[in-house]
């Protein structure tokens, strides 16, 4: 089966696979915080305990989202969360204290804050890197390195860390040392539509369905998948106990804009690759930062890895008042955090997204005042260059 048909064809087509009546094309929205364990008690038979009993341990609408979201992934299971950076701190919550893992450098900056503010308080060891360059991940690892943590491509720069390399370094050390090294992916920018990193040997995926998944800028969310049972026990007891996760309404939008993902994704890729190439063009851009580009120095691997080159670019104007300037001026862009929407969204990344980096590491990562990120919506790719090309004059 095509992966579009997979997006709708997901084994919840209808209220019958959550025990519904209806045969209804949808998953009811099971808005309850408990179920009745009643009829086990009357029988005695203590093991007819119903499969739900608290909704924060499980609910059918959110496990019907669960079961889809590690369908598309190729994974084991999969899991809810309350926002995208709730399913981060979880499976970051598999590790303990002196574990060591390697990150991206330049990844989403509350991926970055919660490493190295929140769990460096509870002893986890962070080295950030370059994971374009495979040599500083090789560098990087250490006796007790637990896990690779990767994005790709990376946000804000849109750089591309081959993942099958990178997991085979893990592998290999593993192999060597006898104890694992796993995997992450956050596949926010890509979604399983055109990047399904498990199948390329990672072992945990982790989107922020605010984005591209849920598409419509309406819902925080976060999702988790994970290759084997044995990963996916160990999220769940963090899903369980931390208890971040989401409510039935927020799960059901997030599993109607699945429905619609690949009719988004590629109006809103197509257009970025017309804007991309537009601004390269334009005298007051200095640099464009996007895969899709024959230029950008990790295509052929994004190619090879991936089905696509997203909807998501970055630019730098010559100056920074420039820059200033675009995002008061620009119409068709709200001027705002996030992306994946089916509006345009033109952000600043040194005051939004990567704000709780200090400066000297920011700029060090090429994280500048002049960068401007874009993630580029349903309007037609004509009005946007119009109306960018008055905001950038
Ligand atoms: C790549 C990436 N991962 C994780 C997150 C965090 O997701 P959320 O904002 O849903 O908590 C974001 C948010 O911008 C993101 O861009």
């Amino acid at each position: 089966m095509k992966r579009g048909t997979k997006l709708i064809h997901n084994g919840y087509e209808t209220d019958l696979a959550v025990g519904g009546i209806t045969g209804a094309l949808g998953v009811p929205v099971y808005q309850t915080s408990t179920f009745d364990q009643g009829t086990s008690y009357v029988s005695g038979d203590l093991s007819e305990h119903r499969e739900y009993d608290y909704a924060r341990s499980g609910n059918p609408t959110r496990k019907a989202l669960e079961d889809i979201i590690a369908g598309l992934e190729g994974g084991a299971k999969g899991y809810a969360f309350g926002s995208g950076i709730a399913a981060v701190s979880s499976v970051l919550g598999i590790f303990e204290a002196g574990d060591h893992i390697v990150t991206a450098g330049d990844i989403y900056g509350g991926s970055w804050r919660i490493l190295n503010t929140f769990y460096k308080k509870w002893g986890l060891e962070v080295t950030a890197v370059d994971t374009a360059n495979l040599d500083a991940i090789k560098r990087a690892i250490k006796p007790t390195t637990k896990a690779l943590f990767l994005e790709t491509p990376s946000n804000p720069l849109l750089k591309i860390t081959d993942l099958a390399a990178a997991i085979k370094i893990a592998k290999d050390v593993s192999n060597q040392r006898g104890s694992e090294i796993i995997t992450i992916v956050d596949n926010t920018f890509m979604t399983p539509y055109l990047q399904r990193p498990i199948e390329l040997g990672a072992d945990i995926v982790i989107h922020s369905a605010t984005k591209f998944l849920g598409g419509h800028s309406d819902v925080i969310f976060g999702l988790a998948v994970t290759r084997t049972k044995e990963l996916g026990a160990q999220v769940y007891r963090v899903q369980n106990s931390f208890g971040a996760v989401p409510g039935p309404w927020d799960t059901w939008l997030v599993m109607r804009g699945i429905k619609t993902l690949k009719v988004r994704l590629e109006a809103q890729q197509a257009g970025a690759g017309i804007l991309a190439g537009w601004l390269k063009a334009h005298k007051n851009v200095t640099d464009v930062y996007y895969p899709g580009l024959a230029d950008h120095p990790g295509r052929a691997i994004n190619e090879a890895q991936s089905s696509g080159a997203g909807a998501v670019l970055s630019f730098k104007t010559k100056t920074t008042e420039q820059a200033l300037r675009f995002l008061g001026k620009v119409k068709l862009a709200a001027a705002a955090v996030s992306l994946g929407g089916v509006e345009t969204i033109a952000s600043y990344p040194v005051r939004m997204s990567h704000a709780s980096i200090p400066e000297p590491e920011r700029l060090r990562l090429g994280i500048t005042d002049t960068l401007i990120r874009i993630s580029v919506g349903l309007e037609d790719p004509d009005d946007l260059i119009e109306d960018f090309d008055q905001a950038l004059k």
